[in-house]
């Protein structure tokens, strides 16, 4: 009999969501006549932007001509595409990239997992802790961890605990590492980090010929001027860091699906011999092996968000979510909750009150407000006593969610 990857036996739980979606389908069910606002998963509810979706439909139309048809693009996405995102989101903030440096995806969930392809499993990873929960379990999947303790802590992973006491940002590890994740404006707590923050990342990786996988997915809901949108504006940085972004969240493409990497050429790990060797080379051979590349009309529809016109609808949109952010914030801060992220973020953190469980809270939020939102504890353990709310929801359910939660908690 064929033998399974005993690595996923180690894993404690269902996956966050999936496991949230059982719980509010059960009470519905239950409770056919509640209406139940949903603030849990980070789902978009808005529609593509009209330019957007104009560019989709006429590449789906495209497909119908011989001349305009397209079979296989290149694995790593279209130039046209590469070459635009290069030119509307990194020139301007002083970063130079290669379209060679590029790889366009069909997600960035895929992107942060299949990345571990190229990497030894005996390097050290540290991870945040709450993180998003994506990093943790496909390390454990692909074997490079022990078993969890009884707090849900891997064996053989560095976590690095982020709470009020650090502001969310965790400390650098105390030894030596060889993989950082790091994802701002974080999900699940919307921190976000300076230039000085992230230099000291940059030093370390540096210093210690570590990677930092850098998920930079809620950049385009960064409101502060000064607040760097990738890494790459870090000095150094290209030397030591893959960067990952999304369209899911930015251009209301979780259905859609796209997503990229940048991998400089001047990352570079080491072999068992001890030379020196580009991760893009191997990320590039490893796409091409295993990826067709994300469909031709979804990658005209992501480079139409670059547009004059897809841009400005798209900044609405984002514009949209975070005045559905601010008014999370400061209808749940009148109501006595303390509350972080939100401002250059679409998720809300809140310390959950009266110091009740995550779960306790989401339990309590379900059934007498008929809200849903995610259980802290449920991207690690030092979300423990807190919860975070999505501002992705259309605003009547919003406005809705916080006049329910605001009287229950009064
Ligand atoms: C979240 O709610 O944390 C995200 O939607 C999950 C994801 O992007 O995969």
């Amino acid at each position: 009999m064929a033998k399974i990857n005993d690595n996923y036996l180690k894993l404690k739980a269902g996956y966050l969501f999936p496991e949230i979606g059982r719980r509010v389908r059960a009470f519905a069910e239950a409770n056919p006549t509640a209406k139940v606002i949903r603030l849990g998963i980070g789902d978009v509810t808005r529609p593509l932007a009209p330019a957007v979706l104009k560019a989709f439909h006429d590449a789906v139309d495209d497909l119908a001509t011989t001349e305009r048809f397209a079979g296989y693009g290149p694995e790593q996405g279209y130039d046209w595409l590469i070459d635009t995102i290069i030119e509307k989101s990194y020139t301007p903030r002083g970063v130079e990239l290669k379209t060679s440096e590029m790889f366009i995806s069909d997600g960035s969930k895929c992107d942060c997992a299949n990345i571990l392809d190229i990497f030894a499993m005996d390097n050290v990873v540290a991870i945040g802790d709450p993180v998003y929960p994506v990093y943790n379990d496909t390390n454990v999947m692909i074997g490079r961890t022990g078993e969890a303790d009884e707090k849900g802590y891997y064996q053989g992973v560095v976590y690095l605990p982020c709470n009020e006491a650090n502001g969310f940002i965790p400390a650098l590890p105390t030894g030596k590492v060889d993989i950082i994740y790091l994802c701002f404006p974080n999900n699940p707590t919307g921190v976000v980090a300076d230039k000085a923050e992230l230099k000291r990342w940059v030093d370390y990786a540096i210093a210690n010929d570590a990677v930092i996988f850098f998920d930079a997915a809620y950049e385009a809901f960064i409101t502060d001027p000064a607040i760097p949108h990738s890494i790459y504006e870090i000095e150094g940085a290209k030397q030591c860091a893959i960067e990952f972004r999304s369209f899911s969240k930015t251009a209301g493409f979780t259905g859609v699906r796209c997503g990229l990497v940048v991998v400089p050429e001047e990352v570079m790990g080491t072999t068992p011999s001890g030379e020196k060797y580009s991760f893009n080379k191997l990320w590039l051979r490893r796409t091409t092996t295993k990826f067709n590349g994300a469909s031709y009309p979804v990658q005209r529809a992501a480079a139409a968000v670059y547009s004059e016109q897809g841009w400005q609808q798209t900044k609405e949109i984002i514009d949209y979510y975070m005045e559905n952010a601010r008014i999370i914030r400061e209808g749940l801060t009148e109501a006595g909750v303390t509350i972080f992220g939100g401002v250059n973020a679409p998720y809300i953190w809140l310390k959950t009150p009266a110091g009740m469980t995550s779960w306790d809270f989401f339990d309590k939020l379900l059934t007498e407000c008929h809200v849903v939102g995610t259980p802290g504890s449920g991207f690690g353990p030092s979300g423990e006593g807190y919860f975070r709310l999505s501002a992705f929801g259309n605003r009547d359910n919003v406005v809705e969610a916080v006049e329910r939660i605001k009287k229950n908690l009064k």
